[in-house]
């Protein structure tokens, strides 16, 4: 008997299950990561809403005092990961963490439960307001550089985009540091290692965690002084469509304090959009705040803006034209790196491959703001590449093949959730 992907799917998600919380792959990633456990949420949540909500109760159970999330929970000790505890030294939290956080999308994926959920669902997400509410305020507060209204990023991790070319910007601009410890990659010995960053990348991302624990993890100092400082579209334009969500998740219980204060976010973050928007490509691009230079090709975070709904007709025509000028260019949608610009590789990582929760993301913005035949095109792509692959990491935009990790936990999630045809017919 053939078993169906809707099966293998709900396979996947347990066999990943460590007891309350998912890692996103065996070996590769053998922690419980932050986005990736909100959006495994959502495809728990269409055969378990318990266990759907019990994932996000453990992502919680990491948040550090002054309100961050971090964006790994290394519950126990794991010698297959690089870089482990033993490396990042935080004392932020209950448990040990990685000391920098991750694109916020736990309010938004609240917000659906609750939206599709009965009296249970609302006790749930109350038990989880403030938590989220904390988590933002540090966004707003501790990762907003002084004299700047933008939201910014210390290391390419906490966007999620780690090898992404925006980054090189900022990278250029920092030496590795000489003092760094060495180390052994394992990323490296689970997968094909013309997938992933580079040994340099490598490098600066350690030698930001190395300026992190001198700073003994002063969120505020390592944005205000660390080594790397970007504005980043994806978690600009993920925060602006959390902080909508959770003041409805407000409205929806009845939670009035922080109504004004989650209003004035929103507002500012709407002004804040300009300072992405690249004028010459007719994107929002990420964008190195000490020097002032803008990234110039479109990725998928510049992309979200629909999501946000940010930005004006005009910049979102144009976003509009540059998705259709890369739609000619590739067989399936939206690749996480811009086809024409320098550093595209097909299947490196963040370079160009396709990632689920991505797809998943920009296309209901795109469908909510009446973009509705691209938006349909990017999730019937991602249906498309997991039938002919499988549940990988992510997805040559070229080929469709999958790259990096396989039985992943969010391309499960996202083809029970959202991509799979019976979900499409109900
Ligand atoms: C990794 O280890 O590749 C992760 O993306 C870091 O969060």
């Amino acid at each position: 008997m053939t078993i169906t992907l809707n099966e293998q799917a709900i396979e996947i998600l347990r066999k990943n299950d460590r007891g309350g919380f998912t890692v996103p792959t065996a070996r590769l990633y053998p922690y419980q990561w932050n986005w990736d456990s909100a959006f495994v949420a959502l495809g728990f949540a269409t055969f378990d809403r318990t266990r759907a909500w019990r994932e996000l109760e453990l992502l919680v159970e990491g948040q550090w005092p002054n309100g961050m999330i971090p964006h790994i929970i290394f519950r126990r000790d794991d010698p297959d990961y690089f870089p482990g505890p033993s490396v990042w030294r935080t004392a932020g939290g209950k448990f040990p963490s990685g000391g920098i956080s991750q694109p916020p999308v736990l309010a938004s994926i609240v917000l659906s439960l609750l939206e599709q959920g009965g009296e249970g669902d609302a006790a749930k997400a109350r038990e989880l307001y403030d938590a989220i509410f904390a988590w933002h305020n540090w966004y707003h507060t501790e990762r907003t550089p002084e004299g700047h209204d933008i939201v910014c990023t210390v290391h390419p991790w906490e966007t999620g985009r780690d090898n992404c070319p925006d980054w090189e910007l900022g990278l250029d601009r920092m030496a590795v540091d000489p003092d760094i410890d060495p180390y052994v990659r394992k990323d490296t010995e689970h997968a094909d290692a013309s997938q992933r960053p580079s040994k340099l990348q490598y490098d600066k991302f350690v030698t930001i965690i190395k300026a992190g624990r001198d700073l003994n993890w002063d969120q505020k100092r390592l944005t205000n002084e660390g080594p790397f400082l970007m504005a980043d579209p994806g978690i600009h334009f993920i925060l602006l469509r959390a902080d909508r969500d959770l003041l409805k998740i407000a409205q929806t219980l009845g939670l009035d304090e922080h109504i004004g204060q989650i209003q004035k976010w929103i507002d500012t973050a709407v002004r804040a959009s300009d300072y992405l928007w690249n004028d010459r490509l007719g994107a929002f691009c990420a964008r190195d705040v000490r020097s002032g230079e803008i990234s110039q090709g479109f990725s998928s975070a510049s992309a979200l803006c629909f999501y946000a709904d940010a930005g004006t007709t005009e910049q979102r025509k144009r976003s509009v034209e540059n998705m259709e000028r890369i739609a000619s260019k590739v067989q399936f949608m939206l690749p996480s790196w811009d086809p024409d610009a320098d550093g595209f590789e097909a299947q490196r990582y963040w370079c160009g491959p396709v990632w689920p929760q991505m797809n998943h993301i920009i296309s209901e913005g795109l469908a909510e703001q009446g973009e509705q035949e691209l938006a349909n095109r990017i999730r019937n792509d991602l249906a498309s590449v997991i039938q002919q692959s499988g549940f990988f990491e992510c997805f040559n935009p070229v080929t469709g093949a999958g790259c990096i990790g396989t039985d992943f936990s969010w391309t499960a999630a996202m083809w029970l959730a959202w991509a799979t045809p019976t979900k499409m017919a109900s």
